[in-house]
């Protein structure tokens, strides 16, 4: 295996006259991660589905772990492990039952050992007895995970792993997701959440609609938008327009009713500014250092929002 974990080359699939992937061309350096990010309907299922074989694509190419998705679906899926978007765990047995379940499967050597140090590592001794019906979403995502994870597998996909997870959980989430890159897992993850391929991605590629609209670091996106900035909101048409004559090279939002004033975020350069206010003895209702963040990217390379906060 060279070091190109994943490589995609002009994918597509449509259902019926709707077309879901328009020519997806990508490629994922093994150990590392990378982020697919999309709001709902954007493609990232049919993406990860195609990838491991489980749909099969209209056009293009793919090779995962070197071998084609087409003609050597079987070696492909040796080598990988996936984690969908909906637990993947059976309600009626306990977790311990369930990774048994995987081992017997994949006919795993000295399962016991193995089922006892995921049960560890994912911190699920205790409930190790209890069927999974009685676990809350965050068990159930780390038990799927742990599933996945019998195998050995040398890449692995996410499908959106954190949906519905609360804060502590997702932070659990991404431990787990670090530590497995730390091992050299190659992870293809998708999300909705910004901060998290923020967090956790070395390249992200962001989809819209079936196109990959945006591709880079997490910081080469970031640098694609304008910089930090003071946000300044006013209660009333007048004072914006005043202030928007003191701040001459600020952009303004008429409908936020509000001022964007390039700033490096010091205290100096906001003193500055506060003390211009002061001035002209304008005041705003709110004020905000905004540094952008992924969601901006979104915004500006898709012209709409995410429809799913980012934080
Ligand atoms: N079996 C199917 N038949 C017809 N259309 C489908 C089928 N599966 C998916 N689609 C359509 O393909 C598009 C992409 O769906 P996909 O599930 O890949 O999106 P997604 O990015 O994973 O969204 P989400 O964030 O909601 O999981 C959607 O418009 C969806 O309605
Ligand atoms: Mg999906």
């Amino acid at each position: 295996m060279n070091s190109s974990a994943i490589a995609v080359s002009g994918l597509r699939k449509t259902y019926g006259d709707k077309v879901v992937l328009d020519g997806i061309d990508l490629e994922v350096r093994a150990g590392t991660v990378f982020s697919l990010l999309g709001p709902n309907g954007a493609g990232k299922t049919t993406t990860v589905n195609v990838l491991t074989t489980l749909l099969k694509a209209d056009g293009g190419t793919a090779r995962v772990a070197g071998h084609d998705i087409d003609t050597e679906a079987k070696a492909v899926r040796s080598v990988i492990g996936v984690t969908g978007q909906f637990a993947a765990v059976d309600e009626l047995l306990t977790g311990q039952e369930n990774l048994q379940l995987m081992v017997d499967l994949l006919g795993v050597n000295s399962g016991e050992q193995v089922i006892a140090g995921l049960l560890a590592r994912f911190d699920l001794v205790e409930s190790a007895q209890k069927p999974v019906s009685t676990y809350s979403g965050g068990m159930r995502r780390k038990l799927d995970l742990a599933m996945t994870l019998v195998g050995k597998p040398k890449i692995i996909f996410l499908d959106e792993p954190t949906t519905g997870l609360d804060p502590r959980s997702r932070r659990t989430m991404w431990t787990i997701i670090r530590g497995l890159v730390a091992d050299g897992v190659t992870i293809f993850l998708t999300t909705q959440y910004l901060d998290e391929a923020d967090q956790l991605a070395d390249r992200i590629a962001v989809l819209d609609q079936g196109k990959l609209v945006a591709e880079g670091t997490p910081d080469e996106l970031k640098r694609q938008l304008p910089g930090t900035h003071v946000r300044l909101r006013f209660s009333t048409v007048e004072e914006l327009d005043a202030a928007a004559r003191i701040f001459t090279d600020s952009t303004r939002d008429d409908e936020a009713m509000d001022l964007r004033v390039p700033s490096d975020g010091g205290t100096k350069s906001l003193r500055a500014v506060l003390d211009r206010l002061d001035e002209y003895s304008i005041s705003a209702e709110e004020f905000s250092v905004h540094t952008p963040d992924l969601d901006d990217v979104f915004l500006a390379l898709t012209g709409h929002n995410t429809e799913v906060a980012a934080k």
